[in-house]
């Protein structure tokens, strides 16, 4: 095999030709080394990153709109079938993805819940005003469970949840208007063993008479923002209050997460850990949230056009640059790196003109643009498989970027299900070093600023003699014909699974759910470097058989 530098490989490939145009989606074409490659994907097995959280494919769940009435709980007494008043469908197909964790119950509405009122007999806990009923599009729905909470779904409900689909949970705690000994009841609630206290027998009276075990918590959400809008200061305060020393353990390693800045906001980050390393109290803190919203200047999730599609693109693509600027400074104070990145909300948040029932607020459709949305921050996330330690996109069903849109007893998957099931064979493998070089994307946004991006990016994991490649092509009408080099071992068979769509625009209904599905090809190439053509908009998975 000829070897090259990391260095050499990338100079030799800034010179390469234009692209070739016109392939028809979703072909797939495996040949071996060609001078027609306009681009290249380097491989470097003995470059290993660290292993990929499972947890980094994790998913979000929050009382607003459609997602937990409607979208999880239809009740016992449905007509749409069901497990225990939980939907059956969204079960069936969670659980192949491997859901890795669901965190709940918000977002927002976490700093306004009492866990309290979710728990004992349904028929007798009470109704309450959801946090987000004052949205101008829930003013025309009477009074649905988006604006009136019956509580139907509490704890014991969302943990019968995470095991139905082998998640584990999240829990997101009420820092704004709850004090921290509702926190430590909650704990005790949760994880106190059978028997042992009367939180414990009220949760056996529930149906669980075993402990949930519930590492994951969340101290807070958005504490800058609807979680407080408290300065870095206060919250560091409050932080300490609600995270250290009262917080007993049950025999569970209780992983505490802070809330994170919203984006580029790098002071959050910055002050706030200074202010907890003043009294020494960084060792409780497992996790640091960051949140990422992405969206396009005219926010339609389907009626886009050429500069909306490159542009949610780009902004998704910020990405990177936020994981790597908040590790640098959280390492101003967390030296060791102790602390890992949890980027618990994340997605593509576009304007509420294709959510398909009105009490679904911030519903909307999904199309290709979005799976490479998904793809592309998935492949970000493995790529910093050494500094993100979780990640949960937002939200699971009829929510923002969702996996599902359901209306009673109607049910499909997005195109960015699809992505998280490609995607799932890189939960738990080791992430090894891609080197990728393509054309450059280029176009004018709407202030007519000249604007580039990326064409091919993706991510790399091994797993015993199994590698996965997976990979984004940003560019709208040309496929990249690219030379990839798997260099530490040869190959062997590949099945290539491409999720593209005939027109961007097109999306899954209830009527036609299967527009956009990927579709599976098995390949015999046999050795490295080989050729293979990735459709113009598409997200592509290669599963490459090894060997040393
Ligand atoms: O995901 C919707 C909302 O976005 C969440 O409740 C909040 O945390 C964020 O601002």
């Amino acid at each position: 095999m000829r070897c090259i530098t990391r260095r050499d490989f990338v100079k030799s490939t800034m010179a390469c030709g234009v692209a070739l145009t016109g392939a028809p989606l979703g072909t797939i074409a495996g040949r071996w080394a060609s001078s027609l490659a306009d681009s290249r994907i380097d491989v470097l097995l003995d470059e290993p990153i660290g292993t990929i959280a499972p947890e980094i494919y994790g998913h979000f769940v929050e009382h607003l709109g459609g997602v937990v009435y409607d979208g999880i709980w239809v009740g016992e007494e449905s007509r749409v079938p069901n497990i225990g008043g939980i939907r059956r469908a969204i079960v069936e197909a969670l659980r192949p993805i491997r859901p890795s964790v669901i965190r709940w119950p918000g977002g927002c509405f976490a700093d306004s819940y009492d866990w309290r009122d979710g728990i004992g007999p349904r028929e007798q806990r009470p109704r309450r005003t959801n946090f987000w009923i004052d949205q101008r599009a829930l003013r025309e729905v009477g009074n649905v469970p988006a604006k009136y909470d019956a509580n139907h779904f509490g704890t014991n409900e969302f943990i019968r949840f995470c095991r139905l689909v082998e998640a584990q949970p999240y829990l997101a705690v009420n820092v704004r208007s709850l004090p921290a000994r509702a926190f430590f009841e909650w704990v005790e609630y949760c994880n106190s063993p059978a028997g042992s206290t009367t939180l414990a027998e009220q949760r056996e009276a529930g149906g669980e008479r075993e402990p949930f075990e519930v590492k994951y918590w969340g101290i807070g959400n958005e504490s800058w923002g609807c979680g407080g809008n408290f300065t870095p200061e206060e919250y560091a305060a409050e932080y300490r209050r609600f995270a250290t020393w009262a917080v007993p353990q049950y025999d569970v390693e209780l992983a505490f997460i802070g809330s994170g800045p919203s984006g580029r906001d790098l002071e959050w980050t910055r002050r706030f850990l200074r202010a907890l390393d003043e009294r020494r109290d960084l060792d409780r803190m497992w996790g640091w949230a960051l949140h990422h919203y992405t969206s396009a200047p005219n926010g339609e999730a389907v009626a886009f056009d050429d500069m909306a599609w490159y542009d949610l693109l780009a902004s998704a693509n910020l990405m990177d640059s936020l994981i790597t600027a908040h590790w640098q400074v959280m390492g101003e104070v967390d030296r060791q790196h102790r602390i890992k990145l949890v980027v618990d909300e994340w997605g593509a948040w576009h304007r509420m003109t294709t959510n398909i029932d009105p009490a679904h607020l911030f519903g909307q459709q999904s199309t290709i643009r979005d799976a490479l949305v998904a793809g592309l921050t998935l492949d970000t996330f493995n790529r910093h498989a050494d500094k993100v330690a979780m990640a949960n996109i937002a939200q699971l069903v009829n929510c923002i970027h969702s996996l599902f849109l359901a209306d009673e007893d109607e049910f499909l998957l997005t195109p960015t299900y699809h992505v998280f099931s490609m995607y799932a064979a890189h939960q738990g493998a080791r992430a090894v070093r891609v080197v990728t070089s393509a054309p450059t994307v280029h176009w004018r946004d709407a202030e007519e600023r000249d604007r580039s991006l990326w064409g091919l990016n993706g991510s790399a994991s091994v797993r015993d003699d199994a590698l996965t490649l997976t990979v984004t092509n940003s560019h709208l009408t040309e496929a990249r014909e690219t030379e990839i080099t798997i260099r530490g071992a040869t190959v062997g068979a590949i099945a290539a699974t491409t999720l593209a769509a005939r027109d961007v625009h097109d999306h899954n209904t209830f009527e036609k759910p299967d527009t956009v599905v990927p579709t599976t090809a098995r390949l015999r190439v046999g050795r490295s470097p080989f050729v293979y053509r990735f459709p113009a908009a598409s997200v592509t998975k290669l599963e490459i058989a090894l060997g040393r």
